[in-house]
């Protein structure tokens, strides 16, 4: 039987987070329905951090409010804190993520934070949406490479794996921000994480900006993650990254995985299509 791995799909959060043109409210609703129809089990859609650092995600309880849900998708939205997390239950959010750094330098200019703070937030918040239902997903970025500290020791990703874990998420998205990693890279650090974390609760994050994250991905399977996120249209970028380019294209990842002899669950057809419409508003 051909072993499933699953894309999650990043656009409408991670993909449009970065784009200097407000994006009208209906725009993002179009492509998350488009997205529904292509097979994605999760779908990033909303950022509930402050308007005034990510103006582009502030009308995210809008969007939740405007799509259509496809019964078995799960509509994920990113919490740094406890206000974050009150605005995604008011949405109705069916997942939460809490996001923390393997760098500190990262960590202060993404959420003004040291990482210590930043777990010291995210615990409370982490709490609250477990008791409301809600499942936490938990984000290390910098796993590799952080563009105002060099390169990350994987012991260090691996101790922030450890904080994410006691705090129960239920899975760690490991996130190479700026597109740095190498293959070797990323096995030294999958190694390391992979002590605290078993593969079948990790996934790989991988912004294209080196044109690297198909080889990384690849290093990745060949560790057992079985889990990858990834934008339309490779759409993307972290405002507080500098350098950093798109998330690796969905229908890239998803063309690489079928050539390998993995199942998707996704529709080739219905992913261009949302690609297409995810490329033009980036030019609108
Ligand atoms: P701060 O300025 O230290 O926080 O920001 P604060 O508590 O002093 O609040 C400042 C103002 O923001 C206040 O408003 C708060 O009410 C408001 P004011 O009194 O000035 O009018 N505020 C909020 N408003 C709405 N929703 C909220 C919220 N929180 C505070 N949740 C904070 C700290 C964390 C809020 C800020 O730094 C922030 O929002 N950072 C988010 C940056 C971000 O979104 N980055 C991109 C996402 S992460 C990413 O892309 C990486 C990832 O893809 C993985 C990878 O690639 O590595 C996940
Ligand atoms: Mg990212």
């Amino acid at each position: 039987m051909t072993e499933y791995v699953e894309i999650f799909e990043m656009g409408p959060r991670d993909g449009l987070q970065n784009e200097k043109r407000l994006i009208p409210t209906t725009e993002k609703i179009a492509l998350v329905d488009c997205l529904s129809e292509a097979g994605f089990k999760r779908i990033e859609v909303a950022s509930f951090v402050s308007p005034k650092w990510v103006p582009q995600m502030a009308d995210s309880a809008e969007v939740l409010a405007g799509i259509t849900r496809k019964p078995g998708v799960s509509y994920a939205a990113l919490t740094p804190n406890m206000k974050g997390l009150e605005r995604a239950l008011a949405a109705k959010a069916d997942e939460v993520a809490i996001f923390g750094s393997a760098s500190e330098g990262f960590s202060k200019a993404n959420i003004n934070a040291t990482i210590a703070e930043s777990l010291d937030q995210f615990a409370p918040v982490a709490r609250a949406a477990q008791e409301a239902g809600i499942r936490v997903r938990g984000y290390i970025s910098c796993v590799t490479d952080c563009p105002y500290d060099g390169a990350t020791d994987p012991a260090q990703v691996a101790r922030v794996a450890e904080a994410l874990n006691e705090m129960g998420c239920y899975e760690i998205s490991l996130g190479d921000t700026i597109g740095q990693g190498k293959p070797e890279t990323i096995a030294a650090m999958l190694d390391a994480v992979l002590q605290v974390t078993p593969a079948e609760r990790l996934a790989g994050h991988y912004h294209d900006t080196a044109g690297r994250a198909l080889a990384n991905i690849e290093a990745s399977l060949e560790r057992g993650v079985r889990v990858f996120d990834a934008a339309v249209g490779g759409l993307g970028g972290c405002p507080y990254a500098p350098g950093a380019a798109g998330n690796v294209a969905t229908e890239a990842v998803q063309a690489r995985l079928t050539e390998l002899g993995y199942e998707t669950g996704l529709d080739p057809v219905v992913l261009d299509q949302a690609a297409e419409m995810a490329r033009a508003m980036r030019i609108g």
